[in-house]
């Protein structure tokens, strides 16, 4: 399948002619759906909004049920972030049937696949992806995965997803930007139909991350969405999301986008806020992107970060994330390891939890509170991508006492305190002992 432009090498993106589709005049019409819960697409959180993403014949659509996430208010880390009482939400996709976000964006993809008959999907990943994509394959039975996946890179939450689903996974000696490059190839080669977020069509799913948190706010546009950047596909989708509603007259204000790197994964932020990467109505600079691709391989630079589902140097959707930061007012940070995982802690603590880049959202609109740039009365909305069970290893590190295994998981990626440890009492296995330890600690 085709995902980039022959000439320019851009990708590709969908477009509708909403003048001939006549979309919905009011959001109404999605409400009504919620009384169809027995009709799969209306329960599908996807597919209830099919008249925004209208590139399939209905009788093809796939789904296993996606897209029942919440939108929850979070008192305990709205404080965190500094903001007043009551306007921080987290927007859990870790719910999802995979545990990530990647369902929303998997199913679209999914589904055109099917559409044109494919027998094979592929896909490079940090993990979700992988997930996403096998448990389709292995719930419908109508395509056989083929996942590539850097080798040690992806937690175990994640390996052991793909490996119970059935999928063929490749491991290659190196990372994301190496099993990204490689997947292009041997798909191209093969014939495979190919799942990342080149294709347009994951963008169209991932859309409906933003229309739920929009029916869950009363469809109140908040004051920002805060969400952290990998491969770019999400910011770009909620971009394009907006604009589109924006367009169609549902929405008359667009709210602005944060997008937050990892300190160790860092382009988008070095880009556009260093070296003022811009849009530029269509044209960025692609000369300078280059270059700096050039300094990082000179350097053997890689990505390293805690947060492996964003471990990423070279996003793919680097030209889309750049028109959404123009549509949305955008802007970009970037959070260090110690950030996330205090974030991360907070989370957990207040709300449901969330895997460690899911909290460089909450790490980063801190950050963006700090800095006065997010105002403490805006209503702000952290999206928490993937579960908290997806990366244990991660979250046991740092409540450990054991100072051994917290140097070796997070000492070496520069982080110094657990800030908001948890930490487990041992006692002996003695009535009395026990008694005593938890009067002292309760
Ligand atoms: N959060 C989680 C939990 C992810 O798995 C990813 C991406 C991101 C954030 C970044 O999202 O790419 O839209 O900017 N994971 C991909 C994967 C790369 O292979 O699972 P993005």
């Amino acid at each position: 399948m085709r995902v980039a432009c022959d000439s320019c090498g851009g990708l590709l993106d969908v477009v509708y002619d909403w003048n001939r589709l006549r979309p919905p005049t009011s959001f109404e019409f999605f409400q009504r759906k919620w009384a169809q819960r027995n009709d799969p697409l209306a329960l599908s959180g996807v597919w209830r909004f099919y008249e925004l993403l209208p590139f399939a014949p209905r009788e093809r659509v796939v789904t296993i049920g996606e897209g029942q996430t919440l939108l929850q208010p979070s008192g305990g880390v709205g404080k965190f972030v500094g903001l007043k009482g009551g306007q921080l939400y987290l927007q859990y996709e870790g719910l999802n049937p995979s545990g990530s976000f990647k369902d929303n964006g998997m199913v679209a993809a999914f589904t055109h696949a099917h559409t044109i008959g494919a027998k094979r999907a592929a896909c490079a990943s940090t993990g979700n992806t992988s997930a996403s994509l096998a448990l389709y394959c292995s719930v419908t039975r109508l395509m056989k995965a083929v996942i590539f996946i850097g080798s040690g890179k992806i937690s175990y939450g994640k390996l052991s997803q793909a490996l119970d689903y059935g999928a063929l996974t490749m491991q290659i000696a190196g990372d994301f930007d190496d099993a990204m490059a490689r997947v292009k190839e041997v798909s191209a080669q093969l014939g495979i139909y190919l799942v990342n977020s080149v294709n347009p069509f994951r963008l169209e799913g991932q859309k409906t991350i933003m229309f739920r948190v929009l029916e869950s706010l009363g469809w109140q546009v908040p004051d920002w969405i805060v969400v952290p950047g990998g491969n770019l596909g999400n910011s770009s989708a909620f971009g394009k999301a907006f604009v589109e509603l924006h367009q169609i007259g549902l929405i008359d204000r667009i709210p602005r986008l944060a997008v937050i790197n990892a300190a160790g994964a860092n382009t988008l932020y070095e880009l556009y806020e260093k070296r003022g990467l811009r849009w530029n109505a269509g044209r960025p600079d692609h000369s300078s992107v280059e270059q700096y691709y050039g300094e990082m391989d000179r350097q053997d630079r890689r990505a390293s970060t805690i947060a492996s589902a964003i471990e990423i140097n070279r996003p793919v959707n680097l030209d889309k994330c750049l028109r959404a930061l123009e549509d949305c007012n955008g802007v970009v940070r970037e959070v260090t390891d110690q950030e996330i995982l205090d974030a991360k802690a907070q989370v957990g603590a207040g709300g449901f939890g969330c895997e460690p880049a899911s909290a460089a959202s909450v790490a980063g609109a801190k950050l963006l509170v700090s800095q006065g740039v997010i105002g403490r009365d805006e209503r702000v909305v952290c999206i928490l991508t993937g579960h908290q069970l997806k990366d244990p290893t991660a979250t046991v590190a740092y409540h450990t006492t054991d100072q051994e295994q917290f140097n070796k998981v997070l000492g070496a990626r520069g982080v110094k305190r657990a800030n908001f440890a948890n930490r487990a009492v041992a006692v002996p296995n003695e009535l009395d002992e026990i008694v005593k330890a938890i009067q002292l600690y309760s």
